[in-house]
């Protein structure tokens, strides 16, 4: 992989301030980050995203570590490139758009201070304008945008300059959730179009998981797990990473039996349950089993020939528009189960049937 950006061992110590991870904001942090990738930093408030992020670009010097820019150390021992020296482009989550100025130049901005000769601002403009679809607004105050425009201009302002890496903190957490939505797919689809590098900050799990090709979980100034979004779903490296990426239910086990390579027998609440682990485990161990609610399937009566079906009771039934959310009692947890609209309709304390996939019961330590 050709690495754009590169993070070896960062760690950060703010003077003062509450700390996570063994007194520190960021605790020795590595990943790399692929020419054209789409990269996220995902994790709960305080794990220290923004702290990583900001010392890539540069606006907070790393305690230690050593950070790369296109294979060029811009942080390394004593060595820091001042941010308006690195090759990159941020929008952060207050996109400040500048009121006094029109689009146009909020972002010809950047290139005016810079040393763009006169005679490349407009074009180059025009190009990152027509990029995020705001080409027609450009005499427009840039206070006179909704949301989403000026969340388009300040992208346009950070991509103008072309530079190597884009990096992103939280850029949609301003918008109400409609906007957000959307803006996810134009954010990614901008990001392909252009094949910029980029580096996203979110807690939020959807918008990491939907747009990133890959995502570095934190916890504690740590990083927890580095991971496609599908590995990251499927194949949680431990309870925390079950817990935050994606709604699953948790059962307390004990390993029974292993079976071949992933396959293992779990004892449980529910009694036995066939499950799988990407994880090496000993008989006897105690473990948690999670089950996503789409990986449970709801029945009247009790289905032939299927492993791991229980008796739950309903408790309570939401409606979320494309699909029902069941609450479920089963072995006297609350398990969640997704099922569609528009079949059997359910009321609480029906009695049913639930049938949890083999290969989707999954163990974390
Ligand atoms: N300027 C500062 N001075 C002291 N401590 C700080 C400072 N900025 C952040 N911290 C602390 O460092 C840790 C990491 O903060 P950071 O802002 O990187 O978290 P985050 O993952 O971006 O969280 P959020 O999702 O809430 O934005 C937190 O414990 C925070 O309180
Ligand atoms: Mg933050």
């Amino acid at each position: 992989m050709n690495s754009v950006v590169q993070v070896v061992d960062l760690n950060h110590r703010y003077p003062g301030g509450p700390q996570s991870g063994a007194g520190f904001a960021v605790h020795d942090v590595s990943f790399e980050v692929g020419e054209g990738e789409f990269f996220a930093l995902l994790g709960p408030s305080g794990c220290g995203k923004t702290t990583t992020l900001r010392c890539i670009a540069g606006l907070e010097r790393p305690s230690s570590g050593t950070i790369r820019l296109n294979g060029d150390p811009v942080v390394e021992g004593k060595r820091s490139v001042p941010t308006h020296r690195r090759d990159i482009g941020m929008v952060f989550q207050d996109y400040a758009v500048w009121p006094h100025m029109t689009v146009y130049q909020n972002v010809a901005f950047p290139l005016t201070i810079g040393r763009t000769p006169r005679k490349n601002v407009r074009p180059m403009v025009e190009e990152a304008l027509a990029m995020v679809g705001l080409d027609h607004l450009a005499d427009r105050a840039g206070t006179q945008l909704s949301g989403g425009q000026q969340q388009r201009l300040s992208l346009a302002r950070a991509l103008v300059r072309k530079p190597a890496v884009l990096l992103l903190d939280e850029p949609l957490s301003n918008l109400d959730a409609a906007l957000r939505e959307r803006m996810r797919g134009e954010l990614r689809q901008i990001q392909q179009e252009v094949r910029i590098t980029t580096v996203l900050v979110t807690h939020d799990q959807v918008e990491a998981l939907s747009m990133a090709t890959r995502i570095a979980l934190m916890k504690d100034g740590e990083v927890v797990q580095i991971a496609t979004p599908r590995e990251l779903y499927e194949r949680p490296a431990n309870k925390f990473a079950a817990e935050f990426v994606g709604s699953g239910t948790f059962y307390d086990a004990t390993v029974l039996e292993l079976r071949g390579d992933t396959g293992l027998l779990v004892e449980t609440s529910l009694g036995p349950v066939s499950a799988v682990s990407h994880h090496r485990h000993a008989v006897g161990g105690a473990v948690s089993m999670a089950i996503r609610p789409e990986d449970v399937a709801v029945h009247d009566r009790p289905p032939d020939s299927t492993d791991n079906v229980f008796p739950a009771k309903v408790r309570n039934v939401l409606y979320l528009g494309g699909a029902m959310d069941l609450h479920l009692e089963a072995g006297g947890v609350l398990l969640r189960a997704q099922v569609p609209v528009g079949g059997r309709s359910y009321a609480a304390d029906d009695s049913v049937y639930v049938a949890l996939d083999p290969r989707r019961c999954v163990v974390v330590a």
